[in-house]
Parts: C-alpha cells; structure tokens; sequence
C-alpha cells in the first residue's frame, strides 16, 4: 500500500505511523526524522537544514524532493511506504505525483488528521522524542516505562528544539499557509480520508485502520 499522513505539527502522524507501517509492513518514509538525522550527523544537508528546522520553517522544495526520491528507490520500499511530513505544499505534492508516475506507481490513500491548536500546543509541549529511533511519547498521555527513557531503543528523550512554543506557532501558521491546501488537492483525487485525531492513540489508530480498509 502507498499511503500519506497528513496533518498539521503535534496531530500524531509519527505516533500513528509507527502503528500503521507494523500492521501493514511497510516503509515509514518521515522527512522530519530524514533532517534530524542529518542534523545530528553534521553532514551538509544537516548544516543547512538546522537553522530552518529550528526556526519551524520548510526547507526548499527540491532538497526535500531529492531527498525523498533517492528514499522511495531503496529495496525496503517495494512492499508499500508510508510518507510522513512529505508532500508540505502543492509543490511537494506534483513532485510526489511525477516521482510515482515514473515508477508506474500511484498513491491509494491519503489520510489526513484534524485536531484543534490549542490540543497541537498541549500535545506538542508535552512531548519527549527518542534521541535514538525518533519515536514520540508524552509526558502524560504517553509517558515511557522509565522516565527520559525510549521503550524501544533505550535511548535518551529530550524535547525538540522547534517544540518551543513561539516555534508551535510558527508551525502551526505555516502548515495553515501551505500544507492545509493539500486537502483539497487530494479529495479532488477521490483519495482523501479525512480522521478526526481527537481522543486515545488507540482510539486514533481504530479510525485510521477503519479508512485503510474502505470505511473513509
Ligand atoms: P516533522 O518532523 O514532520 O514535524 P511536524 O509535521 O511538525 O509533525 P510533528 O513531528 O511535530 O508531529 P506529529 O504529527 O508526528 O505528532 P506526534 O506523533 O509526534 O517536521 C519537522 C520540520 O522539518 C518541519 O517544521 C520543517 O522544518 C522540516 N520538514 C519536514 N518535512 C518537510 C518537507 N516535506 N518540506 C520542507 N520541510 C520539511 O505526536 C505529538 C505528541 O502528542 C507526542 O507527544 C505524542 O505522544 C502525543 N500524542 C499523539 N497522539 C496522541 C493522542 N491521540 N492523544 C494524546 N497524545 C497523543
């Protein structure tokens, strides 16, 4: 299966993700995890995706395409993938189109999650995120086993340095500017799932797989 997660920062897209590529198997394709790794590597792209990161800005199309087309070619993508964080604007998304086409692949759904700012900023500052796999938890509505401690690698967590909340803001206004019209785009292609995010994970995830198997 060839599948989108879309919503705005803080929504659950990395949470629902790590759930959706297990039962299904496939790849987890999330850019925001891509450019961390960078980040923390130093390597050039790193270098100069940081300050923009930071800063809750979108990193120039045609790295972040380049980026995700040398990604979508590797062997473990075959089985299907699952993009998180990519397209970000309609640019993004006619790039995604011409990649697939020219792989003779098209997507079979795009899941988008809505929820309200004001549960973004409350989700969004309570959150700890894996040094070591990048996986989220919450400091209540997912807290790991051991304090600071990843369940699943054993690494430290720390809070993301665009988890500020003038950055949330930030994000939030530039997700409202140029992801948000990705809707429309995408229900005009009759592959929109539209899920409420409001609730438990597992709550979530119900909806989610409810929309994978036909239901949207
Ligand atoms: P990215 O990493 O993609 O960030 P984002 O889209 O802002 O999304 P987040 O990772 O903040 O949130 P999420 O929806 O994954 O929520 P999560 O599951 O963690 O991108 C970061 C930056 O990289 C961008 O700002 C940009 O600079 C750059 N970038 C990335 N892609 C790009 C692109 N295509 N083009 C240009 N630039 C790009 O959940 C949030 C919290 O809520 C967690 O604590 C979690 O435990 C908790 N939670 C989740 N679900 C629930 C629930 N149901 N109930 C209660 N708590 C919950």
């Amino acid at each position: 299966m060839r599948l989108v997660l879309l919503g705005p920062p803080g929504a659950g897209k990395g949470t629902q993700a790590a759930a959706v590529k297990d039962r299904l198997g496939i790849a987890h394709i999330s850019t925001g995890d891509m450019l961390r790794g960078a980040i923390a590597a130093g390597t050039p792209l790193g270098r100069k995706a940081k300050q923009i990161v930071d800063g809750g800005n979108l990193v120039p199309d045609d790295v972040i395409t380049e980026m995700v087309r040398e990604r979508l070619g590797a062997p473990d993508v075959k089985r299907g993938f699952l993009l998180d964080g990519y397209p970000r604007n309609l640019e993004q998304a006619k790039s995604l189109d011409s990649i697939l086409d020219g792989m003779g692949q098209k997507l079979d759904l795009v899941v988008s999650l809505k929820l309200s700012d004001a549960e973004i900023v409350s989700r969004l500052s309570g959150r700890r995120t894996c040094d070591g796999c990048g996986l989220p938890f919450h400091i209540t509505s997912a807290p790991p086993k051991y304090s600071g401690i990843c369940d699943y690698c054993g690494n430290t967590l720390s809070q993301r340095a665009d988890d500020r909340e003038e950055v949330i803001l930030r994000r939030l206004a530039v997700y409202a500017a140029q992801t948000a019209p990705l809707g429309a785009f995408y229900r005009d292609k009759g592959i929109l799932a539209e899920i409420d995010a409001t609730g438990g994970i597992l709550q979530v995830q119900e909806r989610i797989i409810a929309a994978l198997a036909g239901g949207r």
